[in-house]
């Protein structure tokens, strides 16, 4: 996909819908064995929350194209003792060839990108993840066959993993509903922002009522009550949650061949029950697997391997 040479990816509206459809459609090749590009190039992991799903996918995809992975803990980098951005993204630049990070203020992210040259890539920040819609939408694409017209209601928290659902799925032509308790609502500008990219192509739904939102539902989706950095009100978004618990019964409610994707890592009994999670139309563990295929396509995509 040599349009993407040297891109950043910040946010999943980043790409366009065809670069999307065609992301989507070199991961199957390369998940299928049909292509096997090469590159000898270096990625740097700069990653400032936990991760194994995301550090372990791109460092396999970057090993399996050839290339290598310097993960550069903050902790043991000159950065996370204060050295500012702005220098930090100037040196690895000239060292590195691809960045991903994983950080929580998206302005901090875009200020990597504003002082690099190379492409940046978003890890997740606490306003997105557009690296797991892209392994979300793979799994949706692999059980559906396309992507516009069918309908993802995400249940629970209106965060990260919302917010880029809402946006990609505008752009794909997907119907994003997003139930939420009131005051854990996405934000909405990103809600606006998905609104204009969906034009009359595709239906924009924010709700607090999650049995309505999961009516004719394909895909069902979920993630944590409390993310990282949110740990301290763990304990008290329990409760409000609690209606939000993608459940047995609340499942009942959808299409019979409806799938149900989780990002992970999950809380079994909070946000999801175990007999969801593991049932017959969990699809969580490809949902994890295809990480490291729409992260190889993106790779070889922004390195022209
Ligand atoms: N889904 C996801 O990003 O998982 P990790 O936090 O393990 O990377
Ligand atoms: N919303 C979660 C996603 C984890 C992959 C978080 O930001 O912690």
């Amino acid at each position: 996909m040599k349009q993407l040479k040297g891109k950043d990816l910040l946010s999943i509206a980043d790409l366009t819908s065809q670069e999307i459809q065609e992301l989507l459609d070199f991961a199957q090749q390369l998940k299928a064995g049909e292509i096997a590009p090469k590159c000898d190039r270096v990625l740097g992991l700069l990653f400032y929350k936990a991760s194994t799903r995301t550090r372990v996918s791109f460092s396999v995809a970057m090993y399996q194209l050839g290339g290598q992975v310097i993960d550069l803990n903050p902790k043991q980098t000159q950065v996370g003792r204060g050295e500012p951005i702005e220098d930090t993204a100037r040196v690895l630049d000239r060292y590195l060839d691809v960045l991903a990070i994983r950080t929580f203020a998206h302005q901090d992210l875009e200020t990597f990108a504003q002082y690099a040259d190379i492409p940046i890539i978003n890890a997740l920040t606490d306003l997105e993840h557009p690296c797991q819609i892209l392994a979300d939408f793979l799994t949706v694409k692999e059980n559906f066959g396309s992507l516009a017209g069918i309908t993802l209601t995400y249940v629970g928290d209106g965060n990260n993993m919302a917010h880029s659902l809402l946006l990609g799925g505008a752009l794909t032509g997907m119907n994003i509903r997003i139930a939420s308790p009131q005051d854990y609502l996405p934000s909405p500008e990103i809600v606006a922002q998905a609104k204009q990219l969906a034009g009359d192509n595709s239906e924009i739904t924010i709700t607090n009522d999650p049995i309505a939102a999961v009516e004719n539902a394909q895909v069902i989706y979920t993630d944590v009550w409390a993310s990282m950095g949110q740990e301290d009100s763990a304990d008290s978004r329990i409760p409000i949650f609690q209606p939000y618990q993608v459940n047995d019964a609340l499942v009942s409610h959808c299409d019979r061949d409806a799938i149900v994707l989780h990002c992970l890592p999950a809380h079994r009994g909070e946000e999801i029950t175990a007999s969801v999670i593991e049932g017959q139309q969990s699809r969580v563990w490809d949902q994890a697997e295809n990480r490291m295929h729409a992260q190889k396509a993106l790779l070889a995509s922004v390195l022209d391997a």
